[in-house]
Parts: structure tokens; sequence; C-alpha cells
């Protein structure tokens, strides 16, 4: 046993019942008073070098030391695009997201742009009627995508626009590349050849960056080796390079129709995507598609994969993007349809923890809302 153990605190005037802002801590009168609390006595400070707690004490303290800031500029706004000239079409498990048709692509990404919103990530929604088990639409020089990119390209010149590169909102099946002989399995080098010159026919309707989600082997090397070799040096590539294979896809699958592979069995990705329990594959996986030529690295999803994130950024000096999935999104608003969380607090929260773990630029569905909060 040793000595009785005595601890002293100073007693603030909270103690004398006096009723004090957040503001006011440890400026208002400091009453010393002795404070018995078992056997131990409170008539000193505790005698500490460090008080951490000074700095948190005003809300211009706080923010003055607040090392992660979230601004305009780091988000990237998914946007799902429809033919035709009917209305925005709401999203069940989306709330407050739509599919536009190209015309109202055009508004949203005017009003995204006037809001510093730098960059927006375009996917299809297509009709049945243009998807097959090769997925040839994606191949179409006048298919929706391209359209879409032009008209935004000429609306609105300053706005960064990124398309994904996979086959999924074209195939029957749902998969992101062509399938093999036997149907078992995606086909990796000739998915990689059709992807490929998706991303040329993109690249000459002037986008800015394509974002290859497929996750095909040597997709990020085949795609350079095409733009380079005809001339289209200057379009980007943003790889999903640590994309896993995620139940948090499932409200985007609903939204570009990929989650019904019609009259087969249920979708499974596993073969391409990232098993979730991988973070040495996942490593890997960035630093091949570095190797390969990405001008970006992503992680997707970007809240249940914060580690991973925090590891690519550590190894590449390649901006890294991380996404916000559809399910990450529907998940916070459930939760404050329900009355259970405080929609503009965790979205903030979960958005700056996707920064602080390193990522550079964020695709959220909450970027215009968070552009309107802090623009
Ligand atoms: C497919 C693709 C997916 C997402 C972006 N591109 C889903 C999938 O892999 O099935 C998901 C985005 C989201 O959930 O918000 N190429």
């Amino acid at each position: 046993g040793g000595a009785p153990i005595e601890v002293t605190i100073m007693v603030t005037s909270m103690m004398g019942g006096k009723a004090m802002g957040v503001d006011d801590f440890g400026s208002g009168g400091r009453g010393r008073g002795v404070l018995k609390c078992g056997n131990m006595s409170f008539d000193r400070p505790l005698d500490l070098v460090e008080r951490p707690r000074r700095l948190r004490r005003t809300a211009s303290l706080r923010r003055m030391v607040q090392e992660t800031v979230l601004r305009p500029a780091d988000f990237i706004a998914p946007l799902f695009v429809i033919d035709g000239k009917g209305a925005p079409q709401p999203i069940k498990s989306m709330p407050g997201v739509f599919r536009y048709n190209v015309k109202d692509l055009i508004k949203e990404c005017r009003a995204l742009h006037k809001l510093g919103v730098p960059a927006v990530a375009l996917f299809p929604k297509l009709a049945a009627k243009f998807k097959d088990a090769g997925g040839t639409h994606a191949l179409d020089e006048d298919g929706l995508i391209l359209r879409a990119v032009a008209a935004v390209k000429s609306a609105v010149p300053e706005l960064t626009v990124i398309t994904d590169v996979a086959l999924d909102p074209y195939t029957t099946h749902g998969h992101d590349g062509v399938l093999t002989e036997s149907g078992d399995d995606v086909d990796n080098d000739r998915s990689v050849a059709i992807l490929s010159e998706m991303a040329l026919l993109q690249a000459e309707a002037g986008v800015d960056i394509v974002a290859p989600s497929d996750m095909m082997d040597g997709r990020i090397a085949a795609i350079r080796e095409t733009f380079d070799d005809a001339g289209q040096t200057d379009t980007a590539i943003m790889a999903y390079s640590a994309k896993f294979n995620s139940a948090y896809y499932g409200p985007f699958r609903d939204a570009v129709g990929s989650s019904q592979a019609a009259g087969t069995r249920l979708l499974s990705k596993a073969t391409y995507q990232l098993d979730p329990a991988n973070r040495r594959q996942a490593i890997n996986e960035a630093a091949l598609d570095e190797d390969e030529g990405a001008d970006f690295i992503m992680v997707k999803p970007a809240g249940a994969y914060l580690d991973i994130i925090r590891d690519v950024r550590e190894r590449t000096g390649k901006p890294v993007a991380a996404y916000q999935v559809s399910g990450e999104y529907a998940q916070i608003q459930a939760a404050a349809k329900l009355g259970w969380l405080d929609l503009e607090k965790c979205r903030h929260e979960s958005l700056l923890a996707i920064k602080r773990a390193g990522a550079d630029m964020i695709l959220t569905y909450f970027a215009k809302d968070m552009a309107k909060l802090l623009g």
C-alpha cells in the first residue's frame, strides 16, 4: 500500500451555480474552494504541465487549432443522367438524388459550378433496349453519356467532367465487363479492350478525366496507351484502384438499374472487386495503377475504409480521391429520417473523417448541400 492519495483541483464558479455559456469557461470568476469527495480532498490545481483543454476553451480557439477544414473545392458531385425530356426522377433509396435529362443536367452543373464544386462524375441510366450481354451500346458514338459530356463541356467549360469507364450500365447481366464463354466469370482481357475503346470515345467527346471503375487487371495501362496513341495526352485517368466488393453500392445499383441481373443469379462482383478483408491487396492495386499511369488514385467506399485511404495517402504522391458511396449516403439519410441521427452533423463528421484520413477530394452525393453550407 502507498500513502493516501490527495488530489486537488481548481473549482470554477460553475460550482457556485452560476449559469455560464461554453465560451465563459475559465474566463469567469475562478473561485477556489475545497471539495470533499470520498477520501480525496481538492484544494489545489492538479500539477499538470499540459492541459489540452486550454485549446478547446472557446469557439475561436477551437477554430484556430482545427486541423482539417472542409471547403466546396473538396467535393465531386456524382450525377445520374437519363435520355429524353422527362422530369427529374427521384431515386427511392437516395433521398434528394435525381436522375436528370441532359437539359436538367446542364442546369444542375451550372448550379454546382456557381457553388464552387469543381467537378462532376456522370453515370448513365439506360433503357433496357440499350442493354445486351456485350454492353455494345457503350461504344455507340451517339451514346447518352457522350452527348451529356459534350453538352456540359460546352455549357460550363470550366467545370471538370469525369466519366465512368465500366460496362455495368450497358450489360444485361450488370457486370462491369463482358463474360467468358462459359458465362461464369468476367473476361478480363476482352473487357479491357472494350473499356479502352469506351474511354477513348469519352476522351474524344471532351471529358477531362475518365474514371475506370471496373477493376479489371491492366486497364489503366491499356487506357493510357490508347489515349496516347490517339493523341489524347491531356485526358487524365482517375483510377478506382482500391474498389471493394461492397454492400454499400446497393442504392447506386437501383439508380443505374444494374442490380437486377436479368435472368441470371444474383450479381456478385467478388472475382474483380477487392475483398473488404484485404488491406495489402488494396495497397498493391494502388501501386499497380500508379505504375500504369493513373493520375489520381481512388479508394471506394470511403467511410468503412479510412485505414485504406490513410495507407494509400502515405504511399503515393498522386492525389487521392475517396468515394462516399450511395449506401453511406443512404444510411445517414435513413437514420435522420427516423429521427435517430442529426443529418447535418453526421454528414459533416463523415466527410471530415474522410478528409482527415487523407483524401484530397471526395465524391459524395452531399456535394451540393455541403457547398451551399460552406460557400
Ligand atoms: C460500377 C460502379 C458502382 C459504383 C460506381 N461505379 C457500383 C458497382 O460496382 O456495382 C457505386 C457508387 C455508389 O454506390 O455510390 N462501375
